[in-house]
């Protein structure tokens, strides 16, 4: 396995390698590996000759007052875990690398953003597409593999793949939990005791209103009333937001019908959790 710091040597290397016929698995990371990044390697693996992993805390998608100097890194376990995997190629640029000063263009997402994390963290889907299409274009994949954790940054990245016109085949893999239904998160690390052991009632939450579904309630209201009256008297955890919306469009849905999200954000004291269900309901 080989790590690069630059992106001319990627792009170089990739170049080579495509040329040579190899077709290009890439997983987006910003590290702190976990079995949800697992996941997307292994998929990657199964799929390509090469299998290259981005490693980047992109500055440009955390806001102002968000984590990014906290935010969890170790590289060193990292590049363990990715050797595991049989990972080709780690690329671990800089901020610097990424972005030199006097940028001359800006990137603005323009659907799909004015809900969910995209309505509490503005700017941030800016930041995903940008680093997106410079690690796309670094990296020139074949295929690029994403976790439905983060299903906006999912139904964004479409766009952008589709506007752009990227030759690129996205691929999105449902969403890994630990055993008692908490999704696989870095930033699980900012949880204390007490918060850890209340986590795992967002997903049941989420549980509750499908069950609700499934006996026939069909209004977005009440199930969003289900979720919050169970977040609230199960935890210490402040709802950030509870919405519903047809997927991957996030259009907004009186009465639930065809293929729908329902997703959260839940603020612990020092971690902003967020977890979702896609259903398709008749
Ligand atoms: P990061 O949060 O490190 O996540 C990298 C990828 O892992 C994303 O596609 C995310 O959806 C996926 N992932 C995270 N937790 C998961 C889980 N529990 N189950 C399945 N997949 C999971 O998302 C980002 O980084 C960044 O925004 C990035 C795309 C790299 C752009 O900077």
């Amino acid at each position: 396995m080989k790590i690069i710091r630059t992106i001319t040597e990627m792009q170089q290397q990739m170049q080579t390698l495509k040329a040579e016929g190899n077709s290009i698995g890439f997983v987006p990371t910003m590290g702190f590996l976990h079995e949800g990044h697992i996941s997307l390697m292994k998929k990657a693996r199964q799929d390509n000759e090469i299998v290259v992993l981005s490693i980047f805390v992109n500055p440009l998608q955390f806001g102002p007052a968000e984590d990014l100097d906290a935010y969890p890194r170790d590289f060193d376990r990292d590049h363990r875990i990715a050797e595991m995997e049989g990972v080709d190629y780690i690329f671990y640029p800089t901020a610097e690398e990424m972005y030199p000063k006097n940028a001359s263009l800006k990137v603005s997402v323009i659907e799909r953003t004015n809900v969910l994390c995209g309505k509490s963290r503005p700017g941030h889907f800016d930041g995903v597409a940008t680093v997106l299409i410079k690690l796309f274009n670094i990296v020139q994949p074949a295929r690029a593999y994403f976790g439905l954790k983060d299903a906006q940054q999912v139904a964004v990245i479409e766009g952008l793949v589709a506007d752009f016109n990227f030759p690129i085949e996205l691929i999105s893999l449902e969403i890994v939990r630990e055993e008692d239904g908490l999704a696989k998160s870095s930033r699980n690390v900012y949880l204390n005791k007490q918060e850890r052991k209340q986590a795992p009632e967002l997903f049941k939450s989420l549980l509750l209103a499908k069950a609700a579904l499934e006996s026939g309630e069909r209004s977005s209201a009440r199930l969003i009333e289900i979720i919050k009256k169970h977040i609230n008297d199960n935890t210490a955890g402040v709802v950030d937001y509870i919405e519903i919306y047809s997927y991957p469009e996030l259009q907004s849905l009186e009465k639930v019908t065809g293929r729908m999200i329902i997703a959260l954000a839940v603020k612990f004291s020092k971690a902003r959790l967020i977890d979702n269900i896609i259903l398709d309901v008749e």
